[in-house]
């Protein structure tokens, strides 16, 4: 059975060109880039060339780029980098793990922490970060792309806020780098995350923009690596394809391709919602289409659940994703759709359609073939059709 991925958000393959350029500094240039004989040399020159790439895919200075573990390292840097006891921090309801958790451990440590609501549309207002800040907010954080929804947030507009209130601002762009065009100065911010595997790049790298002169503490002491702001011997062949996907994704971006995914995008939403209650969320503010990524859908079907939906379209090749997580045995809603409003029945009932930049006319048409039939077919079987999910 052929699969169809759509679940891109949650991670992507690498393209064969990464491969290729990640290859030769496994075995023939294995060299730690700190060690000053050639094998050392050939490494840095790699981290290097590799730096002059990522800084032109932020639009900032070389020195403004430190290689990190990811996305989840570069949030965690932003939160416990900047943040002291007595400090005020600002985020949303709806950003990533690697963002609330950091900040319900700060609440520990003194510092607390206002999360901003969402719009139903799932868009962050930025009159509500305004309302939200006091003397003593010291840093802003609000993602670029939400990871279920794929609402585009109004950073440029947040960062301007944030500069007229003298705040550090963090963007986590794990979900928006690659998709939509991108530039550290335009957007106004002091730190920004990416992470290399939501591009067709390796898992386990990623980089973070650190404005210069922001006084950012590490989160990792060690070695003098990374200009003493993220100690540890440099993942030279994660750094190399972390690079080059960046590369091709500014390519995407240029030559059509995520334009032609956004069409592919609204004819799987427009087929899925065909069928009987459902609707998406996170596409319309009031009567104005919401910004959103050209590669995710979220949409709720109503009278069942989604992880039910999930199982089935896997059995049938089909790879997504529920908003559910799971805690303690029990499935709760996504506290994304929540923090937008949906009861936790609809929440419950939604499914993440996210396409990979590959995805073909015919990967849609085979999810549209399979979609109905499972969906007629668990409500028929569900319990939940009679109307018994608490
Ligand atoms: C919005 C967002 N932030 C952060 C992360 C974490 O990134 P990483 O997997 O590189 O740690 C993710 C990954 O799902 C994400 O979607």
């Amino acid at each position: 059975m052929n699969r169809v991925y759509m679940d891109a958000n949650a991670t992507t393959p690498l393209l064969p060109e990464v491969v290729e350029a990640m290859r030769p500094y496994w075995m023939e240039h294995f060299g730690n880039a700190s060690s000053i004989h050639q094998d050392g040399q050939q490494a840095r020159t790699a981290v290097d060339r590799a730096r002059e790439t990522i800084a032109g895919f932020f639009n900032c200075r070389d020195a403004e780029v430190v290689f990190n573990s990811g996305g989840t390292e570069g949030d965690n840097t932003a939160i416990f980098g900047l943040l002291h006891p007595g400090d005020h921090f600002i985020t949303t309801s709806i950003e990533h793990s690697a963002i609330l958790q950091p900040a319900h451990r700060m609440a520990e440590r003194g510092v607390e922490t206002t999360f901003v609501a969402p719009r139903p549309s799932g868009l962050i207002d930025p009159a509500d970060i305004l309302r939200a800040m006091r003397p003593e907010t010291r840093l802003i954080s609000v993602m670029l792309a939400n990871n279920e929804t794929g609402v585009l947030q109004p950073v440029e507009e947040i960062g301007k806020i944030a500069a007229d209130a003298g705040m550090f601002f963090h963007i986590d762009a794990v979900q928006g780098a690659g998709k939509v065009a991108f530039d550290v100065r335009r957007f106004g911010c002091h730190l920004l995350s990416i992470s290399a595997h939501k591009v067709h790049g390796p898992k386990g790298v990623g980089a973070l923009f650190v404005r210069r002169g922001t006084p950012l503490e590490p989160l990792i002491l060690g070695g003098s690596h990374e200009r003493r702001l993220r100690a540890g011997t440099v993942n030279t062949p994660g750094i190399v394809g972390l690079a080059r996907a960046a590369e091709l994704a500014l390519h995407s971006l240029e030559d059509g391709t995520i334009d032609r995914l956004g069409a592919l995008r609204d004819r799987l939403e427009a087929g899925l919602l065909q069928i009987p209650g459902s609707s998406v969320n996170g596409a319309w503010d009031g009567s104005k289409p919401v910004p959103r990524v050209a590669n995710t859908t979220n949409i709720s079907f109503e009278r069942l659940e989604g992880e039910a939906l999930v199982i089935a379209l896997d059995l049938k090749g089909i790879s997504v994703s529920g908003g559910s997580a799971c805690h303690s045995g029990a499935t709760e809603p996504s506290h994304v759709l929540m923090a937008m409003g949906l009861d936790r029945n609809s929440a419950l009932a939604s499914l993440r359609f996210s396409l990979l930049k590959t995805a073909t006319e015919a990967d849609v048409d085979y999810v549209l073939k399979i979609v109905p039939e499972a969906v007629a077919h668990l409500r028929e079987l569900s319990p939940v059709a009679a109307g018994t999910l608490g």
